[in-house]
């Protein structure tokens, strides 16, 4: 337990009507709320400086580490408004774990998950007029560390700062719940044993980028990454874990092999699955296998899933050579009905029978 006190900095805050303009239609990612939250680590002193402070542009030496050595990590997660107009954030202390193992990885600090908590309950109190109130959105919380020690010598910084910041989020696809394409990555790799495929930092998404542009130019709305040894091994999407159905109910999905995030909304679903009697095989999952079992009718869904993404049906995977179909543009029935029973959850219309919720 820290008992660090938090230092507060009111905003110049938007209007309730400039805000609400920009929540009539938010997107993904574009806009951020009046205010931050920003801790600051020191070899010699530990954590220390918790402030919540106007959101805005942070100084930076331009010998930081960061912004030579990549050394970033982030998280994701979401505070949901309830019908009672209470507000909540879904298993926050399971983000404060996986950022404390990317940190691990990443030769940064660890932060002490209630801080972690805390800094979210701060960020979201302050600027919970932000939290919208329609259908399908939430406010998306971005928890991050970067190493901020101005050396250039290549070794893990003695300085670091942790930092929140919030934005108002729609479906991260446009379009709604309808199916994506996926665009299979051949050439290029996002993670290789060893590496920090597991890790939640910005180096592995800055490897998925130019693959992500080659899906878009393909007219795919995500990149899909195997295993650099077989091509043929599933790990994982760019931003998302993914997922296949076979026609007698069964979930299949690749099993955490050290290349691929531990998603939050993957563990969940697992479990939601199993409550539900369902098989879940968590296992290496091939390309081959969901072409053959598309193609000989057993594999019957697909889809994504992600703090941003949620569940998104997959429609089809493309690649070069070849593109599986399931042949229907409507979204898989097991797919449809998991994410109803997830984002029920979350927003409060179903009963936390797992106790995932953290109410601010
Ligand atoms: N895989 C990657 C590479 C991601 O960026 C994400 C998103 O955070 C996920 C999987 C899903 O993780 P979670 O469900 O915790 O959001
Ligand atoms: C998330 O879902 O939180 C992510 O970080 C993925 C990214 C596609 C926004």
């Amino acid at each position: 337990m820290t008992n660090l006190e938090f230092r507060h900095t009111e905003a110049a805050r938007l209007s309730p009507e400039e805000r609400e303009a920009l929540l009539v239609d938010p997107g993904f990612g574009n806009h951020f709320t009046d205010h931050m939250v920003s801790i600051v680590w020191t070899k010699d002193q530990g954590w220390h400086d918790a402030e919540v402070i106007p959101y805005g542009p942070i100084p930076m030496d331009p010998a930081s580490s960061v912004l030579h050595y990549g050394q970033e990590i982030f998280e994701g997660l979401k505070a949901y408004r309830r019908p009672d107009g209470s507000i909540v954030t879904f298993r926050p202390e399971a983000n404060a774990q996986r950022l404390n193992d990317s940190a691990r990885r990443l030769a940064l600090p660890e932060i002490p998950e209630e801080l972690f908590v805390r800094a979210i309950h701060e960020l979201v109190s302050i600027d919970a007029d932000w939290v919208p109130t329609r259908e399908d959105q939430s406010l998306y919380l971005r928890p991050f560390m970067i190493a901020d020690e101005s050396f250039l010598g290549v070794r893990s910084a003695e300085r670091a700062r942790f930092l929140v910041i919030a934005s108002p989020a729609g479906p991260y696809f446009s379009g709604g719940v309808k199916p994506v394409s996926i665009w299979l990555s051949q050439d290029l790799a996002r993670a290789g044993h060893g590496g920090t495929g597991a890790a939640k930092c910005g180096g592995n998404y800055a490897a998925s980028l130019l693959p992500q542009q080659e899906a878009a130019e393909n007219g795919c709305q995500q990149v899909l990454f195997t295993d650099t040894q077989t091509e043929d091994t599933i790990d994982e999407l760019g931003g998302m874990n993914l997922f296949l159905v076979r026609t007698d109910g069964t979930l299949i999905t690749p099993a955490l092999n050290g290349n691929i995030l531990s998603g939050i909304t993957r563990r969940s679903l697992i479990e939601l699955a199993k409550d539900r009697g369902l098989r879940v095989e968590e296992r290496a999952v091939t390309v081959s296998e969901w072409r053959e079992g598309v193609a000989d009718g057993t594999i019957s869904e697909a889809f994504a899933c992600g703090t941003a993404a949620v569940i998104t049906p997959i429609g089809s995977l493309k690649s070069s050579d070849f593109t599986i179909d399931f042949g229907d543009a409507a979204p898989g029935e097991l797919t449809m009905s998991l994410r109803e029973e997830l984002t029920g959850i979350q927003f409060g219309l179903r009963e936390d029978t797992h106790g995932w919720l953290d109410v601010i």
